[in-house]
């Protein structure tokens, strides 16, 4: 799969407005976020980064694409499905990643993600029109293979694991819709 796009800023209309909206969404969250030990899953080219460690927070990445970060932080090469032996941190972020995690693979991340945190940040591509046309044409143009994971099952799986007080909030809303959703759990 060809990841070194994820290198050059995102060009176009719509796409470009929906992930200028959602990056700000995702930025007031994770401005929140000081003074903690993250581990950034899917890190790619650490587009929020320079905020976290502007916050005093340790960061750490971990993806199967390291060399694509551009920040001179510790990225394991390491597949999300197996974060053993990395270390604790207070918090796991993943954005923008589960849309590459079949539903078994998103919930295997989830058991991991449990295993060495509190609290786990991520963004989800529902299983609702905008999200399931974002996966298609992502399979259709690029012949990359997306998914989507309803809101529902995405808290229970992450229940299941012991992350309670789930906050939800929705990723730029067009038209009314919303293309995807920022989950948040805390043990
Ligand atoms: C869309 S980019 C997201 C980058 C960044 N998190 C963001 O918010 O823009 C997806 C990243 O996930 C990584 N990735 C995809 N599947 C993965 C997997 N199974 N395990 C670890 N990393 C993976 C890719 O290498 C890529 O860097």
């Amino acid at each position: 799969m060809n990841y070194e796009r994820y290198k050059k800023p995102v060009k176009g209309g719509l796409l470009r407005k929906l992930t200028t909206e959602s990056k700000r969404i995702i930025r007031m969250r994770l401005s929140e976020l000081t003074n903690l030990r993250i581990l950034d899953v899917g890190i790619g080219t650490a587009p929020y980064g320079e905020l976290l460690l502007k916050n005093g927070n340790k960061l750490t990445g971990a993806d199967q694409n390291p060399h694509l970060c551009r920040l001179p932080v510790k990225v394991y090469k390491v597949d999300a499905t197996d974060l053993t032996g990395k270390g604790r941190f207070d918090v796991v972020i993943a954005t923008w990643l589960s849309e590459y995690l079949s539903s078994q693979q998103l919930s295997v991340f989830l058991q991991q993600a449990a295993k060495i945190s509190n609290r786990v940040i991520l963004t989800i591509i529902p299983k609702t029109f905008l999200g399931w046309l974002y996966t298609f044409s992502a399979r259709m143009i690029r012949g990359v293979c997306k998914y989507n994971h309803s809101v529902k099952w995405s808290i229970n799986q992450m229940q299941k694991v012991g992350f309670g007080n789930i906050t939800v909030k929705r990723l730029p809303v067009v038209w009314g819709i919303s293309w995807a959703y920022l989950l948040t759990g805390n043990k």
